[in-house]
């Protein structure tokens, strides 16, 4: 999918701006505070419905107002279909979200046809925080790449949460266990989906390193969020009285692990902060390669101030994967930036204010 137009309102200082980007390259430049992170964060609000740098709303509406909107053009490159999108978010919590003049309730309808990667300067939290982030890295390809997926965790995210309710209100044992059957069919479904991502995933990661001549080794690991050599169904019978203790579903996907390994160490233990950012690039760079090889949809990706942290020789190493990758790329820096390829527009941003570059 490629952006052609953009229309934003409300967004932090972008009070009302329009870009009509080409397929390429868009660099956005401006000084610090002008508006550049504002306009990634609007791109990938129109895909997810938040940034990230923020799921809350409020935070991004523009002070002083009480809701933004977003629309967009977008043409589906494998097909020459083009789609209208728009979103309207509101302090009181209110969202709208219209696709192709139709009203649509989910998000996920406008994500599938509009995947936007973000790679931002705290990338490498992927790698020293929690589980939580690498989940969701996870997932967001596996929802690209299946079908099936975002169901089946929807319905898990239901059972889930019906089942921790009982276990919270102290309900008997055979109402706890009423939500089990549901999921474990969906826990187990997601569970298969997610390791056989990883596989291909790490096949991905392996020639990326290869080509981008890596001195490092990495190995990717899934763990299912229960003990290994158990089924689901068995880890949540074993777990049982561990659930009442605590109130709550202590195994399961939504407990699972994508494990990032260095050289046989933790990632997190062995590497510098900026060798660091390079394999989260890495890593987001293979999952783009493999929902390129495998789907014809290319994603959208966002680049904010990719020179933070990463030496010159590394920084041109991305660059270039990113050139090859084939993808609509947008890319905020301070100064202007030099890159080879036809495709390439620039605009300035100073004070909320975005003008093509001439
Ligand atoms: N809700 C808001 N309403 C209005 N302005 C806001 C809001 N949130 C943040 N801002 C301001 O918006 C401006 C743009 O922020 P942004 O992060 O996009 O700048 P930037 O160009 O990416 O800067 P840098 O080069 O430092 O990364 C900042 O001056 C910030 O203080
Ligand atoms: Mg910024």
């Amino acid at each position: 999918m490629i952006l052609t137009q953009i229309e934003i309102r409300g967004i932090r200082n972008l009070h009302e701006a329009s870009l009509t980007p080409c397929p390429g390259f868009n660099s956005i430049i401006g000084p610090n505070g002008a508006g550049k992170s504002s306009v990634l964060e609007a791109i990938q609000c129109l895909s997810v419905g938040h940034s990230f740098r923020t799921r809350k709303a409020r935070e991004l509406i523009s002070h002083g107002t009480d809701e933004f909107t977003l629309a967009c053009e977008m043409l589906e490159t494998s097909s020459d279909q083009a789609h209208r999108c728009g979103l309207r978010r509101s302090r009181d919590g209110t969202t709208e979200l219209r696709l192709d003049y139709e009203e649509v309730r989910s998000m996920a309808e406008v994500s599938k046809l509009l995947p936007v990667k973000a790679l931002t300067p705290d990338s490498h939290q992927l790698i020293q925080e929690g589980p939580n982030g690498r989940r969701q890295f996870l997932d967001w390809g596996v929802f690209h790449m299946e079908q099936q997926f975002f169901t089946a965790w929807q319905n898990y995210r239901r059972a889930l949460a019906q089942r921790n309710q009982s276990l919270k209100d102290a309900a008997s044992d055979s109402e706890v266990q009423s939500w089990d059957e549901q999921l474990v069919s969906t826990g187990a479904a997601i569970d298969t989906m997610r390791r056989n991502y990883t596989r291909q995933l790490q096949q991905s990661v392996q020639s990326l390193l290869k080509n981008m001549e890596s001195v490092f080794h990495v190995e990717l690991r899934y763990r299912s969020g229960w003990s290994d050599g158990l089924t689901f169904d068995e880890a949540l019978a074993k777990n049982f009285q561990q659930c009442r203790k605590f109130r709550t579903t202590t195994v399961g996907p939504h407990r699972a692990e994508l494990v990032i390994n260095a050289d046989d160490h933790l990632a997190k233990q062995l590497l510098s902060r900026g060798q660091q950012k390079l394999l989260v690039y890495t890593l987001h760079l293979a999952q783009l390669i493999n929902l390129h090889n495998r789907s014809s949809n290319l994603a959208v990706v966002l680049c904010d101030d990719l020179p933070s942290e990463l030496d010159h020789e590394q920084n041109l190493k991305i660059l270039h994967q990113l050139v090859q990758l084939g993808s609509q790329v947008f890319l905020t820096s301070t100064t202007p930036q030099n890159i080879p390829v036809q495709d390439f527009l620039t605009f300035n941003v100073t004070g909320g204010n975005l003008e093509i570059r001439v």
